[in-house]
């Protein structure tokens, strides 16, 4: 017997990323990302699903940038805090204490405490139903040292994506 289910169920767990957007001397923001892969090697292409109605969606339109940051298993919490508030109620830098960087090329800050990050200028953008779906160009690309080329093992920070999350903000469930 087979039962339906919704049709994304089956395809968590996934990876969490932690995008940023903005401008650093001006106002930033970091968005809890899952839709997020490599679509291209040459030239280097990533693609980012990223809610219209999210204030990163607006930052990232006007700025025609974004950064992907790679945060590790002892992250989780402060990706579910980045996934359940909105940078447009709250600085999500202050709140999770994740520290602001300058980027290279790119206005938008990297978090710090991100073991890597894909700098990228946006290419396309493409309407898919809720979501706008950001095609980036990586101009720069770096990690910590000691993760490079498998010198250490990541412990990437993943999970299930919580099904109320379009209609629900939880803050205290999911917070510490
Ligand atoms: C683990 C996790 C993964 C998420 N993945 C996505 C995603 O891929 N695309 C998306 O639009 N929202 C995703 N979200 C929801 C956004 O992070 C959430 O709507 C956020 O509050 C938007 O913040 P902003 O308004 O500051 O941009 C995810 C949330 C969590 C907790």
């Amino acid at each position: 017997m087979k039962a339906d289910v919704e049709y994304f169920e089956f395809m968590w767990p996934m990876k969490h990323f932690l995008i940023t957007c903005g401008d650093i001397k001006a106002k930033s923001n970091i968005i809890a990302v899952s839709f997020c892969m490599p679509v291209s090697k040459e030239p280097p292409l990533i693609a980012c699903a990223i809610g219209r109605k999210t204030y990163s969606c607006e930052l990232i339109e006007s700025t025609k940038e974004l950064i992907v940051n790679v945060p590790t298993a002892e992250l989780k919490q402060k990706v579910y805090y980045c996934g359940y508030h909105s940078g447009r109620e709250v600085d999500k830098f202050k709140e999770t204490g994740l520290t602001p960087q300058p980027g290279r090329k790119v206005k938008a800050p990297i978090i710090g405490e991100c073991i890597a990050h894909m700098e990228c200028k946006i290419e396309d953008i493409f309407k898919t139903g809720d979501k706008n779906l950001f095609i980036g160009k990586v101009i720069e690309a770096y990690a910590d040292e000691e993760f490079v080329k498998g010198k250490k093992k990541v412990d990437y920070s993943s999970g299930d994506f919580p099904r109320k999350i379009y209609g629900t903000r939880y803050s205290k469930k999911f917070i510490q």
